[in-house]
């Protein structure tokens, strides 16, 4: 089954055909370039007013103008936040956001998302640098250190098509400063634990931190600093696992991969973002367009591991 909170096709479709109309209609065939570039004129700006071609500069105008409006037609499918949630799911991820963004200098709305959002990005990328300092640049991981927030509404959507049951686990790889999870832990108190698993350990004490802010009922959570590649890390966690959730897009997909097809136990359940598991050993269950995010679409897909 596939969801989406918004048909953006006919936006893009149209914008197609506008765009075509536009090319052919050329800003060349608009002006003849006159001779008075290189000539003598006494009157060069009447010159040029006198050579423009009126109905094709009238049609590349509203050709322009329909293209405005293609894109603000697209505007809110990319930038609306529109999952029906239920009351307890919209509680829950608003008593996160709070916990998360929570005075109100935090709470401001910049282009790229909240101040708070900036804010935690800023230090993630310090809590790199740091760990990336003095070693080879092959050595370090780079690209799946990169640090974004998923969209909770989005990941409401997901964890109910994962079906978690009362007394599951949930592992998150990745986890960054905790939103994901703690979201899961709220989203679903019912959960026996929600674990999230972090590489860089700056991030896991901002997670043990915004732990204690999120009001309201939650599962128990705990972070844990490791990487999720690690064979200890991947006994001690990931084969107890009954959901997994792995959103982020800048991950090493076969790293990802390979950690949850070989450890994760039948029966359980993968959320996984921008990324469909391959082989046999997957079913899929949902698969979840967000248009919510920045200047694109990511897909979620809901799997249950069968073999
Ligand atoms: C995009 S952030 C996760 C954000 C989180 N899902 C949220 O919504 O707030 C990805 C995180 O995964 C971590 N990471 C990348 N590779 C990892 C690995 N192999 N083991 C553990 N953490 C890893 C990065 O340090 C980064 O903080």
């Amino acid at each position: 089954m596939r969801v989406a909170p918004h048909d953006s096709s006919t936006s893009l479709s149209s914008f197609n055909e506008v765009t075509t109309l536009i090319t052919s209609a050329s800003l060349s065939n608009v002006f003849e370039i006159p001779s008075i570039a290189i000539s003598y004129s006494d009157d060069p700006l009447g010159d040029i007013i006198s050579t423009i071609n009126v109905p094709i500069l009238g049609a590349t105008l509203v050709g322009i103008a329909a293209v405005g409006l293609s894109f603000a037609r697209l505007i809110p499918s990319l930038g609306a936040e529109a999952f029906v949630l239920t009351e307890e799911e919209e509680a829950a991820t608003s008593s996160v956001r709070n916990a998360f963004d929570n005075a109100d200098w935090e709470k401001e709305e910049v282009e790229e998302g909240t101040k708070g959002y900036i804010n935690r990005r800023r230090q993630a990328n310090e809590a790199k640098e740091k760990y990336q300092e003095g070693k080879v640049t092959r050595d370090v991981k780079d690209k799946s250190l990169r640090y974004s927030e998923t969209n909770l509404d989005f990941l409401a959507v997901l964890l109910r098509a994962a079906r978690p049951q009362r007394g599951e686990i949930l592992v998150d790889l990745g986890s960054g400063c905790g939103r994901t999870t703690l979201g899961a832990a709220a989203l679903f108190p019912a959960l026996g634990k929600a674990t999230g698993i972090e590489f860089l350990p700056e991030l896991v004490k901002l997670s043990n931190g915004y732990r204690g802010k999120v009001r309201g009922r939650k599962a128990s959570a705990e972070f844990v600093s490791g990487d999720f590649n690690d064979p200890v890390v991947q006994s001690k966690y990931l084969t107890k696992a009954d959901i997994v959730i792995a959103t982020a897009s800048f991950f090493n997909k076969g790293e990802v991969e390979r950690a949850i097809e070989q450890n994760i136990k039948v029966g359980s359940r993968v959320i996984i973002v921008d990324e469909r598991l391959r082989g046999s050993s997957f079913k899929l269950i949902e698969e979840v367009v967000d248009g919510a995010g920045d200047l694109q679409l990511n897909n979620g897909y809901v799997y249950e591991k069968i073999a």
